[in-house]
């Protein structure tokens, strides 16, 4: 595998053999693509995306910690953070990557790489909001695995402060599809969730999920979770220690209302599906590490 940066080291690209690819932007650690051998991307990103670290990334793997969605208001240590955190608006340093066979690709001798990326209290990169709104000592590792036909991201936080604090993380991937009311959503049946479109109200899942309008569920569910489009799977995500799946697809009026969306009728083409722990908070004790990860396979 080769691993290139842009002139202005502000992305990483990893490259198989093979053709297969990733682009990472140090800006957030977000992952912005995923190419196959034949070049066709995986990854939704907005044509309007900022890259240049004014805001995160709409689009790609946006990674959220230490909180979700808006602090909780009776959340004091996260109150003062902006939503989803600052792991998606600081710069991240790039660590390394090392290379390996892929796991039970012995055989055909298939290669894969994988890059860790790290942010701490004491990063320069760290957004600078974040100190003052969320003052505690931790380090970050996040490492991005690509094979032939799937995906790693794993996220490890440990608590290098003396008091204990609280988090909550989420990999929030902009899937690419083609025609989303064509897509089923998978593994999630009798599954509960909040519906966030519906005033948070506790439901079940009765049976696959379609999109036909706006979307943003918070499921609570173990097992894989596959998309498939026209009947075809294109994606089966699975999960490892991250008990939650977000579904969010923002559809028109959403859509429209965020001014980093583009095309307008881009929610057609993508649909989030986002691992993460976010139901209540992990507390890590001094010294204590979380590790979560999701992998999305192409295809069964
Ligand atoms: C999802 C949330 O994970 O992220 C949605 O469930 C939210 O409520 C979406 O709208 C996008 O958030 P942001 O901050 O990137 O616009």
């Amino acid at each position: 595998p080769t691993v290139s940066f842009s002139d202005d080291n502000s992305l990483v690209t990893a490259t198989l053999p093979t053709g297969e690819s990733i682009t990472v932007l140090l800006y957030g650690a977000t992952v912005i693509s995923w190419k196959d051998s034949s070049s066709s991307e995986k990854f939704w990103l907005s044509s309007a995306a900022k890259l240049d670290g004014t805001k995160p990334v709409r689009g790609g793997i946006p990674l959220i910690f230490p909180v979700f969605g808006p602090p909780p208001p009776d959340h004091a240590q996260t109150s003062s953070l902006p939503q989803h955190g600052f792991a998606r608006t600081s710069r991240w340093e790039f660590l390394g990557k090392s290379t390996s066979e892929s796991s039970g690709n012995q055989q055909t001798g298939d290669l894969s790489v994988k890059l860790d990326f790290g942010l701490s209290s004491a990063a320069n990169g760290l957004d600078p909001k974040a100190k003052e709104a969320w003052p505690y000592k931790f380090n970050l590792i996040y490492s991005v695995t690509l094979n032939r036909k799937d995906l790693t991201t794993s996220l490890v936080v440990t608590n290098d402060d003396e008091r204990p604090f609280d988090c909550q993380v989420l990999m929030h991937t902009y899937l690419k599809v083609n025609d989303i009311t064509k897509v089923s959503i998978s593994g999630l049946d009798n599954s509960s969730y909040i519906d966030k479109v519906d005033a948070a109200s506790t439901k079940t899942q009765s049976g696959e999920i379609q999109i036909e309008g706006e979307t943003d569920r918070v499921y609570t569910a173990d097992g894989p979770v596959t998309v498939a489009e026209g009947g075809k799977t294109l994606y089966t995500v699975t999960r490892d220690n991250l008990s939650n799946v977000v579904v969010w697809n923002p559809w028109i009026e959403k859509a429209k209302g965020m001014g980093d969306f583009e095309p307008k009728d881009g929610y057609k083409e993508m649909l989030c599906v986002e691992p993460g722990s976010v139901g209540g908070w992990q507390t890590l004790e001094k010294g204590d590490a979380f590790e979560g990860a999701q992998t999305i396979s192409l295809g069964v």
